[in-house]
């Protein structure tokens, strides 16, 4: 990437650096299979805010993973626009999305996606590695991330002697790797129990006070709200509301 490409996306004397991280206008998303459509985003149109935290709420299938790979360019909008730090990001040639993928956002799976024969470390420090970072400085950074989540003595341990809240930690980590402004993060306490599923919400909470992270993060579990600045609805492929915890105060207050 050119030096002027980076400058797009490093918003550098941006006037709006402080403003929407994202921006979907009117996105839709049509699934063809044969003979069968389906129409999985029917027009879903959202500003996020830099630093925010922000919950998609719907039930399964109603388009939210759908929607999180269109605005983390993993896949493209069958018709409306996605922008990331105001780059529009359907203009962008195949290595320059491999770069805004890989610098720009951290991604964060129910699944977790660890690579089971690496060590923590090593998963840790594996975007790095695609980003160029030589193995000593990758190693130290990676040491000082799984120290942040919490998990440094656990740094050569491998993701089957490990917990599923410690994995997704270790997932979080990973996600972090190259100071991404977001962090998209797909149920990420769907494969976890109530408690071990709070405190992913209060890492990625406390990650976005201390790092000034975005943290967009689906769910179809009304107790995984608490931390969020505004939740968003997704019903049928559609944002049919946008609302605060505090609007919500019925569900929010189970948890406390
Ligand atoms: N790759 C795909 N091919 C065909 N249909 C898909 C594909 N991915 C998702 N869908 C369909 O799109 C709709 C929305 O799915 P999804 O975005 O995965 O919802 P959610 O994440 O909310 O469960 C569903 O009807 C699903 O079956
Ligand atoms: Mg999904």
């Amino acid at each position: 990437m050119t030096q002027e490409q980076e400058a797009l996306f490093a918003g550098e004397g941006s006037t709006e650096k402080a403003g929407f991280v994202i921006r979907a206008v009117d996105v839709r998303k049509v699934y063809r299979m044969g003979e069968s459509e389906t129409h999985a985003l029917r027009g879903a149109s959202l500003d996020v805010h830099r630093g925010e935290y922000l919950s998609i709420m719907g039930p399964s299938g109603s388009g939210k993973t759908t929607f999180f790979n269109m605005i983390g360019g993993l896949d493209k909008p069958t018709s409306g626009k996605v922008y990331i730090d105001q780059v529009d990001i359907a203009q962008l040639d195949p290595f320059e999305l491999a770069w805004l993928r890989c610098r720009k956002v951290g991604y964060v799976f129910q699944t977790f996606n660890l690579i089971q024969v690496m060590t923590c470390l090593e998963n840790v420090m594996l975007p790095m590695a695609f980003a160029g970072l030589d193995d000593e400085e990758a190693r130290e950074k990676a040491i000082g991330i799984l120290e942040r989540v919490g998990l440094k003595e656990r740094a050569l341990h491998k993701p089957a002697e490990m917990s599923g809240g410690q994995q997704q930690r270790v997932a979080i980590a990973r996600s972090l790797a190259n100071s991404p402004d977001i962090i998209l993060a797909d149920e990420p306490t769907g494969n976890l129990d109530l408690k071990t599923g709070e405190e992913i919400i209060n890492l990625f909470d406390r990650l976005r006070k201390e790092l000034g992270v975005t943290i967009i993060s689906a769910t179809h579990d009304l107790k995984m709200l608490r931390a969020s600045d505004r939740i968003v609805w997704i019903e049928d492929g559609r944002i049919t509301r946008v609302s605060t915890p505090e609007e919500m105060n019925i569900a929010v207050s189970e948890v406390h």
